[in-house]
């Protein structure tokens, strides 16, 4: 059975064709995936903006569509059903998927399933790998969530932690705006980190000593963590991005105060190459560590059988490295998904949409877009 996904969750048009293999152990076969950027739009404004975006999508939509199913080979009539992204994201944007989703599903007569966006990371994993050992501790990692799950039965998805402020992502693409580098930051910090010394300064890394006041209700059952794991397991990422800046504030005020007289000059031109290149070397490192220290701990813990990374920030090529070593060292299996499928991308969602609608999820005619949908 062909399954066509569709996700406009933010700046990504994007629709993919997923086929099941029968397989119990690789279930799914990735047929077409095709994705629309909206990056060069958005960049002008050194961020995505909403209204632009869902207007993009309305552009992009038919086409996109079209190239997934001429990709696959497929035609309308050979599917067996629609996912789309119901939530979490923009509602704009949202609306355009769930609204084009609808309209195909009701036309040719299909089920309409819908996906939240994290559990389409975390079945990016299975999509690539086959079935992971469970139970498996999976960091969703992205520009709006950075988000732990342990994952005990296929599609269960609890959370354990998360930030407490900004999404590893949006530190990332923070950083880079404040160095001038341009959006999205992650790829730009990740590739000017090659170049620095990750020692060169001493971020700090942000321990979660106080109970968290506005937690939300996790999904995991009581009793399932160790007393003090609720309050260790959070991530915070606002006082790394405040360290950065003082340091970049420092630097350049301590050379205009070393004889620059051009005060009108660009801020970012007070920063030598090796500066930049530094700072995000330190910044990178200090991200992974957070990330990895805490993912690998509650793994152990929880007695996972590997561990999973997924989401636009598993791209980055020291957190891949480092992942790895410690899986290596400790004997945990470490699973990413290819580049093509840890930032936002439909095949995601249709991997995640055909466990849903084998687990007799669909969605009827009402189904609304969702901004901050749970999972
Ligand atoms: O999953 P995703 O495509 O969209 C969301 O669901 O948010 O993730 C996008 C985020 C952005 O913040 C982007 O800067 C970050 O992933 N990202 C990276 C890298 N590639 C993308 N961060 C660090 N290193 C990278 N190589
Ligand atoms: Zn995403």
């Amino acid at each position: 059975m062909n399954l066509l996904a569709i996700e406009t969750s933010c700046d990504e048009t994007a629709a993919a064709v997923i086929a099941e293999t029968g397989d119990p152990v690789r279930p799914w076969q990735l047929k077409s995936n095709i994705v629309a950027s909206q990056t060069a739009i958005h960049r002008e404004w050194g961020g995505v903006v909403p209204e632009l975006a869902s207007r993009q999508h309305l552009r992009d939509i038919c086409g996109v569509v079209e190239a997934a199913l001429e990709a696959a080979g497929t035609r309308f009539e050979d599917l067996g059903a629609i996912a789309v992204t119901q939530g979490p994201g923009l509602v704009g944007s949202l609306l355009v998927g769930v609204s084009f989703a609808k309209s195909l599903a009701w036309s040719y007569g299909l089920p309409l399933v819908p996906v939240h966006h994290l559990a389409g990371h975390i079945e990016s994993l299975v999509l690539h790998h086959g079935e992971l050992p469970l139970p498996a501790a999976v960091l969703v990692v992205s520009g709006g969530h950075t988000s732990l799950y342990l994952v005990r039965e296929p599609g269960q998805y609890e959370l354990i932690g998360r930030t407490r402020d900004d999404a590893a992502g949006e530190a990332y693409d923070k950083v880079a705006k404040l160095l001038g580098l341009g959006y999205p930051g992650g790829p730009i910090v990740d590739r000017m980190a090659t170049n620095g010394n990750d020692r060169a300064y001493a971020f700090p890394v942000s321990r979660m000593t106080h109970p968290n006041r506005n937690q939300p209700v996790s999904t995991a059952p009581p009793g399932l963590l160790p007393p003090d794991i609720d309050r260790n397991v959070d991530f915070s990422f606002s006082g790394l991005k405040t360290a950065v800046l003082r340091t970049v504030n420092e630097a350049r005020d301590g050379r205009r105060e070393a004889g620059s007289t051009d005060a009108a000059a660009p801020r970012t031109s007070d920063l030598t190459p090796r500066e930049i290149a530094d700072i995000c070397a330190s910044f990178q490192r200090v991200v992974v560590e957070s990330l990895l220290d805490r993912t690998f701990e509650t793994a152990r813990w929880l007695g996972a059988r590997c561990v999973g990374i997924a989401g636009g920030v598993s791209a980055n090529s020291r957190l891949r490295a480092d992942a790895e070593a410690r899986g290596a060292k400790l004997g945990v299996p470490v699973f990413v998904p290819p580049i093509s499928l840890s930032t936002d991308n439909a095949a995601m969602i249709g991997a995640a949409g055909l466990r849903r609608l084998r687990a007799g999820v669909t969605a009827d005619w009402d189904l609304q877009a969702l901004a901050s949908l749970t999972l």
